[in-house]
């Protein structure tokens, strides 16, 4: 299963120029995608080894031995390695080599990941380019336990400051009224905001950012809010997003498992065989591993 899996996603991501109407030329050394024709895009073009953007050049290739380092992932357990509140990674845990980002990031900044995830996002920003979705960037990206500890804090203070959407989510209008609004309080107690923010932020050293195998997406026009949803982004990652090994790590309807409300943009690497078949059957990362400890053991 996985040398076939492996065999057909190498043939696809070689020679699919003629079955998929796309202009991808391969060399040798290298895998690029030509510029399409103006008509398919106007605000951005696919070429070279990247793409423009509103005038700015990024780059999202890679060579031939980055894209095969990354065919290799399929079910090896680093990549499938569980970070959630049940299972923390410590203080300590590092990614063995992650990379700086030459794709566009938010504001510029830069964004470190694990190399080979690195390299699978780098082949899927290409082929969305080469379909015609160009406005993608990376929010986030590998993130250690301090900078998690400081954007923890940060929505702690943000909760601390004024009752949010995510604090009414929480608890309800009714205890929002009746904790604060009829008290006069403006903005949640401590033991309460930190029970919000731990809703949708992970508490430092359980985050699955410090494992470098994760992204967060953005487009010009949306946050890391529901919007994301609303994109030609989402909609190509929704169906493609699997062939290169991610998934969509907290989707709707499965906070129980995982934890964590629904993140439309939050991307998680497991390499490819893994995310086709959690991405098919609509499964959590969760119910996934547990599904395969479960055949494991019956074996
Ligand atoms: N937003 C995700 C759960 C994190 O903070 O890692
Ligand atoms: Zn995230």
């Amino acid at each position: 299963m996985k040398s076939v899996l492996s065999g057909m996603l190498v043939l696809c991501l070689l020679f699919t120029a003629g079955c998929q109407s796309r202009e991808q030329v391969v060399s040798s050394d290298t895998v690029t995608t030509e510029r399409r024709s103006p008509e398919t895009d106007g605000s951005a073009a696919a070429s070279g080894s990247g793409y423009l953007y509103q005038d700015m050049e990024y780059s999202y290739h890679t060579d031939v031995s980055q894209v095969l380092e990354y065919l290799v992932t399929d079910m090896a357990p680093e990549y499938l390695l569980l970070a959630n509140k049940e299972h923390p990674l410590g203080e300590a845990y590092r990614p063995d080599r992650t990379v700086t980002l030459t794709c566009r990031t938010y504001l510029d900044k830069e964004i470190a990941l694990e190399s080979r995830t690195a390299s699978a996002l780098y082949a899927m920003l290409a082929e969305m380019a080469a379909d015609g979705v160009t406005d993608i960037m990376v929010a986030s990206g590998y993130r250690d336990y301090r900078y998690q500890v400081s954007l923890f804090n940060q929505y702690l203070n943000n909760e601390r400051a004024s009752i949010s959407a995510d604090a009414y989510a929480y608890f309800g209008q009714e205890y929002i009224q009746a904790a604060y609004l009829s008290q006069g309080k403006t903005g949640l107690s401590r033991q309460d905001a930190e029970l919000v923010v731990r809703s949708y932020a992970a508490y430092p050293g359980t985050s699955e950012h410090q494992t470098g195998l994760c992204v967060d997406l953005l487009t010009s026009n949306t946050r890391l809010s529901r919007s994301f949803e609303d994109t030609a982004a989402f909609r190509w990652l929704s169906q493609n997003c699997h062939r290169f090994g991610f998934i969509l790590r907290y989707p709707e309807g499965k906070t129980e498992q995982t934890g964590y409300s629904y993140e439309p943009w939050h991307y998680r690497f497991v390499g490819r065989e893994a995310a086709t078949e959690i991405m098919l059957r609509g499964l959590s990362l969760e119910e996934f591993l547990a599904a395969e400890a479960a055949a494991q053991q019956a074996e």
